[in-house]
């Protein structure tokens, strides 16, 4: 028999808060939120978005990382140990950190490309024709998404504090300061305030009926549960390797701070400059891959700034897929008795292949569909609209219900060290606000 592999554990606190920042920082901060904000009412929803920050986001990150540390378990052994019969709520978590990465990594490799080309000199004047015909080629995408995932295998492989932790308390610094740089460059051209003013000035025309506002609201809720990564077990894995004595109620505000700066950041670092060169901002990753390539090729020192951006957003991209991979990681060391080594790699071999059928989705397969969608828009769809709103909702009942607010209190308490002052709200929020408002997001983005 080979010997169990020994649990892995964060070395501090700060390591754990920068892993879990670096989870929760990553594409949906980049390219969903300065347009959803733009889109949705500016500052009206920059506040919404921060009241489900503190409503949604705090409690049910409270949650997960208590029942991590609990256990000491991934998400499916989890929920076996505390209650047998809902084992299934951490397999739908263990299930949907496979979907996402197979998709994240592709997106994830075209930004090595990008990075590449900045590197190579390429100023990517074009970049319309640039991104479609790289996109829809059969080879080259694959290639880079391989790359991609073994730059994620390789961190996981190094285990929890030498890989991940090391990893994310350089990155993590790294891509802030870079951010920074990048938002004071973007919000001192001239033009810039127009952009400043698309995503923070209050536009009440987009709320001024109460369909409007429901929009908006349902749309800060389901960008609140990505962006925090929530909903599928990866707090639960982080915090898994959590020491007994730590402040679980501290990191699991931290996180979500930080995680909204980085997104306003983001916000001053792209809308601003695509409006002083007279862009409009585009959704998804065209706004990426398509529209500020078009702002560097336009603005002096072009390919500075596009190199700098890039390898910004694969910091904040491999932070994020990392903890993907290593919550299906942990599942196979905890439950299948696998050794580090050889689980990552595997999995990371298996995430690879599914991978490629959301690479070539844009290509060859792109007439390939699944109701209507391409195979990467099912998977986005699978893992944003069903899997994540579904596991969170089914945690906080869990929570709230099953497992009881009595002994999850006890958990964040550290057996009462440090007071649970706000338990009879949480217990208000686990038991009935957060079902309530996840069923509504659910739904509601069904039929968006
Ligand atoms: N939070 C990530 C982002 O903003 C995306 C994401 C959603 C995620 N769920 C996750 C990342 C789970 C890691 C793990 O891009």
């Amino acid at each position: 028999m080979e010997k169990q592999e020994k649990r892995g554990k964060f070395s501090s606190s700060l390591g754990f808060i920068l892993a879990a920042t670096g989870s929760a920082v990553g594409l949906g901060n980049l390219w969903k939120f300065p347009y959803i904000a733009g889109q949705s009412g500016g500052a009206v929803f920059l506040i919404i978005y921060i009241i489900f920050v503190f409503l949604l986001g705090v409690p049910i990150m409270i949650g997960e990382m208590a029942i991590g540390r609990k256990t000491k378990l991934n998400p499916i052994g989890a929920y076996k140990t505390l209650n047998k019969k809902y084992t299934f709520i951490g397999v739908i978590g263990v299930v949907g950190a496979f979907v996402i990465l197979s998709y994240y990594s592709v997106i994830g490799g075209w930004v090595l490309k990008y990075i590449t080309a900045y590197i190579t000199g390429n100023n990517i004047t074009d970049s319309t024709n640039y991104y479609q015909s790289f996109i829809s080629s059969s080879i080259e995408p694959i290639l880079w998404h391989f790359i991609f995932m073994a730059a994620t295998c390789f961190i996981v492989l190094k285990g929890v504090s030498a890989g991940i932790e090391k990893f994310s308390k350089v990155l993590l610094p790294a891509l802030f300061i870079i951010i920074i740089v990048i938002a004071v460059r973007s919000m001192t051209f001239e033009g810039a305030a127009a952009g400043i003013k698309y995503f923070l000035v209050p536009n009440w025309s987009d709320i001024d009926s109460l369909p409007k506002l429901g929009k908006v609201v349902v749309a800060a809720m389901g960008q609140v549960f990505f962006s925090l990564s929530l909903g599928m077990g990866t707090m639960i894995t982080y915090g898994s390797y959590l020491k007994k004595g730590s402040n679980i109620q501290k990191s699991a505000v931290l996180v979500p701070i930080f995680d909204t700066i980085f997104a306003i950041l983001a916000g001053l670092a792209i809308l601003p400059a695509v409006f002083a060169f007279g862009f409009e901002p585009s959704a998804g990753p065209g706004l990426l891959f398509e529209t500020l390539p078009k702002v560097f090729s336009s603005m002096p020192f072009g390919i500075v700034f596009g190199l700098m951006f890039f390898v910004l957003v694969f910091f904040a991209a491999i932070t994020s897929s990392v903890s993907l991979l290593e919550v299906v990681t942990s599942f196979c060391i905890d439950n299948l008795k696998m050794k580090r080594k050889t689980a990552a790699i595997l999995i990371s071999i298996i995430m690879a292949l599914i991978g490629i059928l959301a690479a070539l989705s844009f290509g060859v397969l792109q007439d390939v569909k699944i109701f209507g969608s391409t195979i990467f828009d099912s998977m986005t769809f699978l893992s944003d609209k069903v899997i994540m709103p579904i596991g969170g909702m089914l945690m906080c009942i869990f929570v709230g219900h099953i497992w009881g607010v009595d002994n999850i209190a006890l958990e964040i308490s550290n057996g009462g060290v440090i007071p649970f002052k706000w338990k009879n709200l949480f217990s208000i929020i686990m038991k009935y606000i957060a079902p309530a408002l996840i069923m509504i997001i659910f739904i509601s983005s069904l039929f968006a």
